[in-house]
C-alpha cells in the first residue's frame, strides 16, 4: 500500500490514476528492500496433486448473492491481478503463488475461546456448509472485481470455536514461511524487510458475526486459486479490500482490537474500519470513483460498497471512530 512519509522514505504525490497508485505501493515497498527478496523466484512445486477438496465444488449459489449487478470478472483476470505480498509486491505474483503449500494445513484457534484448537483444513470443511456467492471485492487502490467465490459464513467458524464473553474481537493470521513466500525474506543484505509479517487483519465480534462476513474456500466453482489466498481467506465485500486476509493459519478471539498489517505500516490511511466510502477520500487519492477490472468502464463507488442494507447498522453507534479508512 502507499505509505506517506514514514521513517525517511517518501512517495511522490503527484498519483492521479490508479494505476500510478498501483506503481507507486511496489516503489514503497521496493524502497523497504523487499523487490530483491522477490526476484530469482523458482516456481515451485505446481499443485502437483488434485486438492482433496476439488469433488466438493461447485456448490449452490445463496440466492441473496446471485447477482452482484455486474458481470464476474473473467476467472484469467482474477487470478492473475493480485495483492499477495508474500509472493511480491507486482499484481503478477500468480506464477510464484503456485509455490504455495495448502496441504497439510491446519488453522490454530485460540484466544478468549472455550478451549483452543488446531483443525486440518479438510476436516473443516466437513463441519461447515459450503455455498456460492457472488461478491462485489474493492481494493483501496479504487479498483475493483465481481468474483464468485466458495465459502461458508464466518459466524459458522465463530460457532465452531465456542467464544467466551470476554471475546470482542477476532484477529487473523497468515503463515510466516520466506522459503515458500519469498516476500517475507530479508534484503539482499540481510536487513529487514520492514515489512510486519505476519499479515494480520481482525474485525469486531459483531462483524464476523454479520451475515455478509465469508470465509472463502472456493472461487469460480473450484478450490480457491493459490494466487487468491488458498486454502482459506477472508472477504468482508463492504470494506476495502486489504481486510480480506488470504491464507490463514491462525483464527484468535481477542480482548484488544489487533493492529493489521498494513495500520501497523501507516495507520492514518489504513485504519481498523477501512469501510468503503466514496466521500472519504484516501489523503492522496479520490475514493469516488473505480476501474472495473477487465473493462474500460470506470464507475461511482457506493457506500459499503453497496451493501449497506446488510451492515450500515453495525457502525451507527461509532460516530466517533474514523470509519472509512
Ligand atoms: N492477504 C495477505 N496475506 N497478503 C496480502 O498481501 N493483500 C490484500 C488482501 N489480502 C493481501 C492479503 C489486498 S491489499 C487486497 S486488495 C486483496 O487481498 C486482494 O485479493 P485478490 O488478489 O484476490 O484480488
Amino acid at each position: 500500500m502507499l505509505i506517506k512519509k514514514i521513517h525517511g522514505w517518501e512517495i511522490p504525490e503527484h498519483m492521479v490514476t490508479p494505476e500510478k497508485v498501483f506503481l507507486n505501493r511496489r516503489q514503497f515497498v521496493a524502497a523497504l528492500g523487499v523487490g530483491a527478496a522477490t526476484t530469482g523466484i523458482g516456481l515451485g512445486q505446481a499443485r502437483a496433486e488434485v486438492d482433496p477438496s476439488a469433488s466438493m465444488y461447485p456448490v449452490a449459489t445463496n440466492s441473496l448473492f446471485k447477482d452482484a449487478g455486474r458481470p464476474v470478472t473473467p476467472k484469467e483476470i482474477n487470478t492473475t491481478y493480485n495483492n499477495f505480498y508474500e509472493f511480491g509486491t507486482s499484481k503478477s505474483i500468480s506464477s510464484a503463488a503456485e509455490a504455495l503449500k495448502t496441504r497439510p494445513w491446519e488453522i490454530r484457534i485460540d484466544g478468549e475461546v472455550e478451549k483452543s484448537f488446531t483443525i486440518g483444513i479438510d476436516d473443516l470443511l466437513k463441519k461447515v456448509k459450503l455455498e456460492e456467492r457472488i461478491y462485489r471485492h474493492r481494493c483501496v487502490e479504487a479498483w475493483s472485481m465481481v468474483v464468485p467465490w466458495s465459502g461458508f459464513p464466518l459466524q459458522q467458524l465463530v460457532e465452531l470455536a465456542k467464544p467466551m464473553s470476554s471475546a470482542a474481537f477476532v484477529r487473523f493470521e497468515t503463515f510466516v514461511d520466506p522459503e515458500m513466500a519469498p516476500g517475507q525474506k530479508p534484503s539482499l543484505f540481510g536487513l529487514s524487510s520492514g515489512l510486519p509479517w505476519p499479515y494480520v487483519e481482525g474485525v469486531t465480534m459483531a462483524e464476523a458475526r454479520n451475515d455478509l462476513s465469508f470465509m472463502v474456500t472456493g472461487a469460480y466453482g473450484a478450490p480457491v486459486p493459490n494466487s487468491m489466498g488458498a486454502p482459506i481467506r477472508l472477504h468482508l465485500p463492504w470494506k476495502y479490500g486489504f481486510k480480506s486476509i488470504k491464507s490463514i493459519v491462525r483464527v484468535s478471539f481477542t480482548k484488544e482490537r489487533p493492529v493489521g498489517f498494513w495500520e501497523q505500516l501507516q495507520k492514518n490511511e489504513y485504519g481498523f474500519w477501512a469501510n468503503v466510502n466514496p466521500e472519504v477520500a484516501h489523503p492522496r487519492w479520490s475514493q469516488a470513483s473505480e476501474r472495473v477490472l477487465g473493462t474500460r468502464e470506470r464507475i461511482p463507488t457506493q457506500l459499503f460498497n453497496g451493501y449497506g442494507e446488510f451492515v450500515a447498522d453495525l457502525y451507527k453507534d461509532l460516530k466517533d471512530e474514523v470509519l472509512y479508512r
